[in-house]
């Protein structure tokens, strides 16, 4: 479990290792660092309002969506969102300084519900290994940087599985993947199917996902360890470049943040790069 974790202690931190290891592949856990500013009444799941099974924020509009709008417990929501993205930026500054002043804001979500399988299908399954890709948000090579922090009341660890490194991930399926086709993101984009052009990096990105997750006998052969973050712990990672599965766990904070790939210290190490090596469209 060590080889994927890198252990910190948020007095002590490490930066210099913090961004290599990270770029690598690995994720950054804090065991003992948390977000305090947890409400106990917003700890349950009838706080949702049935569309969706996280309430997501925008920081930088400051909107919040999903929740129950009678419960009354708006503005407390918005307080612990808000607290919540202040916590993860301050995170990384401390962590990552040199990425600070150039990460984009993504969403603040709550995942107040317990991870279940009663899933439409496996594709949207997050059980399953995969890496992360939007199909309806595309990012157009923008690295996927979150800060995940299990605030469970009732001393629930957050259970995932961790999977191979990237490059043997692409190895693996990028030879399977359709080429990208222009007309066809025209399209998607004509049809409000996704809210930008798809890039062709969005494309191998999210076929790469697919992929991943339906394939019932990688799922099952594939090399994984299975981690547990313990209630009251945090941590950083590039879900789009880790091989990652959400098993169990109820009521976890994440913030969403862009990074684009120049400012990595190692750029080539990124999904981007990777891609750029075996499709030169990308
Ligand atoms: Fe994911």
């Amino acid at each position: 479990m060590d080889s994927y974790l890198l252990t910190q202690n948020r007095d002590q931190i490490n930066q210099q290792n913090s961004i290599h290891f990270l770029e690598e592949g690995k994720v950054l856990f804090f065991p003992e660092y948390f977000f305090r500013e947890v409400a106990p009444d917003l700890m349950t799941e009838t706080i949702l309002d049935g569309s969706r099974k996280n309430i997501s924020y925008d920081p930088s509009y400051k909107r919040m969506s999903a929740y129950k709008k009678e419960s009354g417990l708006g503005s407390k929501l918005t307080h612990m969102m808000q607290g919540y993205a202040d916590f993860s930026y301050q995170l990384i500054q401390a962590t990552l300084p040199s990425y600070a002043p150039y990460l984009r804001w993504g969403r603040t979500s709550f995942r107040p519900a317990q991870i279940d399988g009663r899933l439409s299908s496996k594709r949207k399954d997050d059980r399953r290994l995969h890496v992360d890709s939007f199909s309806a948000s595309p990012v157009h090579g923008l690295r996927i940087l979150r800060v995940f922090c299990n605030i469970n009341p009732n001393e629930e660890p957050r259970t995932w599985n961790l999977g191979e490194p990237f490059p043997q991930v692409l190895e693996r399926f990028a030879s399977q993947i359709s080429p990208y086709n222009m007309f066809k993101a025209r399209v998607l984009k004509l049809l409000k199917i996704t809210k930008t052009l798809r890039s062709a990096y969005d494309h191998y990105m999210l076929h790469l996902h697919d992929k991943m997750k339906l394939d019932d006998g990688y799922q099952a052969q594939v090399q994984k360890v299975q981690v547990n973050f313990p209630a009251r712990s945090t941590w950083i990672v590039f879900t789009d470049q880790v091989s990652h599965a959400a098993l169990s766990g109820q009521h976890l904070l994440e913030q969403t943040f862009y990074l684009p790939v120049e400012h990595m210290l190692n750029p080539n190490s990124s999904p981007l790069r990777q891609w750029q090596k075996i499709r030169p469209e990308v």
